[in-house]
């Protein structure tokens, strides 16, 4: 629902609303961003809350008043002192602008995102056209709502009306200002195997800066930040959650003024980053998922997996059953060939898996990380005959086959860097960083990304493959193309992210029956933007039964379930070492797109049968964990406990994953209280042959299983009447 009239606006979505109004001078001010309001409510906000942002009534033309100023863009120079939206270089060097209501519009659907990932459509949007006093630079601010969603998407134009080349020095997305609350700030900050850990501290007086400047979205920082009023937790509470649709560089920052202010910023990085616009160019900026949540993070949540999977995941694979796949990589690293392939692909078969995915090493010269990146043509040496043997032995097996490439990178000993040593990130006669003994590709530039359209395309069009993994194995570090002028390279973080978005729309496009899958180094690059392209991304290199609940969890705080990829692998564990029961490590990998890494080979007879046991476990409610909404009932970062239910959208079923850590001598009992089911309804808890109703179980909760260390269990609950008695 948008209602605009006489320079008032309210936008609407399942259970918020967000105002904002054009003031005396022009300035379009922001109102209300919280629980629903409806248009009469304008009038108040504005004699009230409107009133104490006005320009004194002796003075209008004093603008002293921008400083504390709820703004939807705020610009540089003109007594805002905290920190601006957009910044553009005129030719004169001068950056001071003063952006001033124009004009809007009203329309069905999304606005155009040229080239990036965006929400698909339905919905409204709002555009608000400002106009620069000292410039020929217009701004215009997106909205999208949907009645049914519980988040909005904001971006901003930036229109260079005439004259001058201009220089835009910092575009983000988004401003969302507060006036006088306090709040704490949640980042999920990381590493690789151990990214998306939650941390949440208090919002202090300056900025406190989320960013990546790696190139990629980063294991390091997610690109998203909450705002969480003191009193919210899990369940209850107010919070707000704002998340960038983009895999690049990125900037997110919450900054608290003097006068009790927030302001919430971000967009691509501004470091570094130098856009030239000519006359009548436009620059688009990425969108941002903005979420506000009155039943605390487990609402904001739930609002991001209804959102991500409503608007960002390619609605023909969103509900579709994940193949539930064995891949070899660490089964075997770069040491294999089709003698030591085949008895996996055969157990993987009796085991009842879908899919063998054949990871690194496949292609090139490639017996180790050193070499061969680039070459996407089979290694004839480790895979006599190609991939089609191997092929044909998983159809013989009833398997699909998977394949891993890594688009964007080459190594220096490879046919391709021979061919093309000016096709790398980085200036010629610089030593470059190398990172995993490997160099990028220039995606800025057209013809590589072409290139490796059609050295991809030829391997997915001659054998019959039903599934990428496309990898991502360093960041990027000398931003320097052999390609762009002088005054251009400043561009080049951007349109690397562009082309990765061009090959992978491209690839998308070109072979819609094939299902994609992200990885960056694990979970390096794991966001909404590449969720429009990959339905799910491998989380983490991390598979540790117990560290991976953990990252599971942190993820799990912006993004659904279904996006995430998770095996169960070997103990000791190759990342940590730790051994942690087999049906832990199932249990853990069940909370998503579930599969195995390990050699299935070397599995004992009594793990072989509860591999069998856990895929028909998973095979029955893989639907459930897919579509079904998220209720995190204990955290492992808080407690011994991770536990965590799957309620169905209709409240029947429930499937619920606990794990315990380290057992303490007389521990005593935890409960865990089951939330998300119908406080009236009755369910059975199959496990414990226990019944009782959803008020019950939310309430008094059930106790958890006493287990060894990093023991896990599940519940299945099952709705079997109401209060009433009413059988289902
Ligand atoms: C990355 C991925 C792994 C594996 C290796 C192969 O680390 O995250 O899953 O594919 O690359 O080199």
């Amino acid at each position: 629902m948008i209602y605009a009239k006489n320079g008032r606006f309210l936008l609407g979505g399942n259970g918020f609303s967000y105002a904002m109004f054009v003031d005396g001078q022009g300035f379009l001010q922001k109102l209300h961003f919280g629980g629903k309001i409806q248009p009469f409510d304008l009038d108040f906000l504005i004699s009230g809350i409107g009133k104490i942002q006005e320009p004194p009534q002796d003075n209008p033309n004093r603008e002293g008043y921008l400083d504390g100023m709820p703004s939807e863009c705020p610009f540089w120079g003109r007594i805002d002192t905290c920190e601006p939206m957009i910044t553009a270089v005129r030719s004169d060097g001068g950056v001071v602008s003063r952006f001033v209501y124009s004009s809007h519009r009203i329309y069905d659907g999304v606005p155009a995102v040229q080239g990036m990932p965006r929400a698909r459509g339905g919905g409204q949007t709002l555009a608000v056209t400002l106009k620069d006093n000292f410039s020929p630079v217009e701004v215009t601010l997106n909205y999208t709502v949907w009645d049914e969603l519980g988040v909005m998407v904001k971006n901003c134009e930036i229109a260079n009306g005439g004259g001058d080349p201009i220089f835009l020095t910092r575009a983000f997305s988004f401003c969302c200002d507060f006036t006088d609350e306090r709040f704490d700030v949640m980042r999920l900050w990381g590493d690789w195997g151990k990214e998306r850990s939650p941390e949440i501290s208090a919002l202090a007086h300056g900025v406190t800066r989320l960013q990546s400047t790696r190139g990629v979205s980063s294991h390091q920082t997610n690109p998203f930040i909450a705002l969480i009023k003191p009193n919210c937790s899990e369940n209850i509470g107010e919070c707000y959650g704002f998340q960038l649709v983009y895999s690049g560089s990125f900037a997110l920052s919450a900054e608290l003024g003097n006068k009790g202010q927030t302001r919430v910023i971000g967009g691509i990085n501004d470091l570094n980053f130098r856009w030239k616009l000519d006359e009548n160019e436009r620059f688009v900026t990425p969108q941002a998922a903005i979420c506000y949540s009155d039943e605390g993070l487990g609402g904001m949540s739930r609002a991001y997996a209804d959102f991500i999977r409503a608007q960002i995941v390619n609605s023909k694979w969103v509900d579709a059953r994940r193949p539930v796949l064995v891949n070899n990589w660490e089964a075997t690293y770069f040491d294999f060939g089709n003698e030591r392939l085949f008895p996996i692909v055969d157990e993987a078969a009796r085991l009842g898996m879908d899919t063998f995915v054949l990871d690194d090493g496949w292609f090139g010269k490639r017996d180790d990380a050193t070499s061969g990146l680039g070459d996407w043509f089979v290694n004839t040496n480790k895979l006599q005959g190609g991939l089609k043997p191997l092929i044909d032995r998983c159809k013989q097996r009833g398997l699909k086959f998977g394949l891993w490439f890594e688009p964007e990178m080459v190594s220096e000993d490879s046919d391709l860097f021979r061919a093309h040593p000016d096709w790398i990130i980085g200036k010629s006669g610089f030593e470059p960083v190398r990172q995993r003994t490997q160099l990028v590709l220039d995606f800025s530039r057209g013809e590589v990304v072409d290139y490796i359209f059609g050295a991809v395309s030829d391997v997915l069009k001659n054998n019959d493959i039903a599934y990428v993994k496309w990898d991502m194995n360093r960041y990027l570090s000398e931003f320097y193309s052999s390609a762009l002028p002088a005054d251009r390279q400043g561009e080049l973080a951007h349109r690397y992210v562009l082309g990765v978005y061009r090959l992978a729309e491209m690839l998308t496009d070109a072979f819609p029956d094939v299902f994609f899958e992200g990885c960056a180094s694990g979970g390096g690059r794991f966001d909404a933007g590449m969720l429009y392209y990959f339905p799910q991304i491998w989380t983490s290199d991390d598979t540790d039964g117990f560290e991976r609940a953990k990252i599971q969890w942190g993820t799990s705080l912006c993004y659904p379930l279904s996006a995430m990829s998770c095996h169960v692998s070997a103990c000791p564990n190759h990342q940590t070492g730790r051994v942690v029961p087999f049906s832990t490590r199932g249990n853990i990998a069940s909370l998503g797109a579930t599969g195995y890494e390990l050699d299935l080979t070397k599995l004992s007879d009594e793990e072989k049968s509860q591999v069998a046991e856990q895929i028909t476990e998973y095979k029955q409610i893989d639907g459930l964990v897919l579509q079904g909404d998220l209720y995190r009932l204990s955290s492992p970062f808080d407690s011994p406990f991770f536990c965590v239910a799957v309620v169905s959208k209709d409240k029947s079923r429930a499937y619920v994953v606990g794990e315990r850590a380290l057992t303490l001598p007389r521990d005593v009992n935890r409960i865990i209280r089951i939330y998300g089911l119908d406080d009236s309804k009755l369910y059975c808890v199959r496990e414990l042959n226990l019944t009782a109703s959803g008020a019950a179980l939310k309430t008094a909760g059930l106790v958890a299983p006493k287990t060894g260390d990093f023991g896990s269990w599940t519940w299945h609950i099952e709705q079997v009447a109401d209060r009433a008695g009413n059988k289902k």
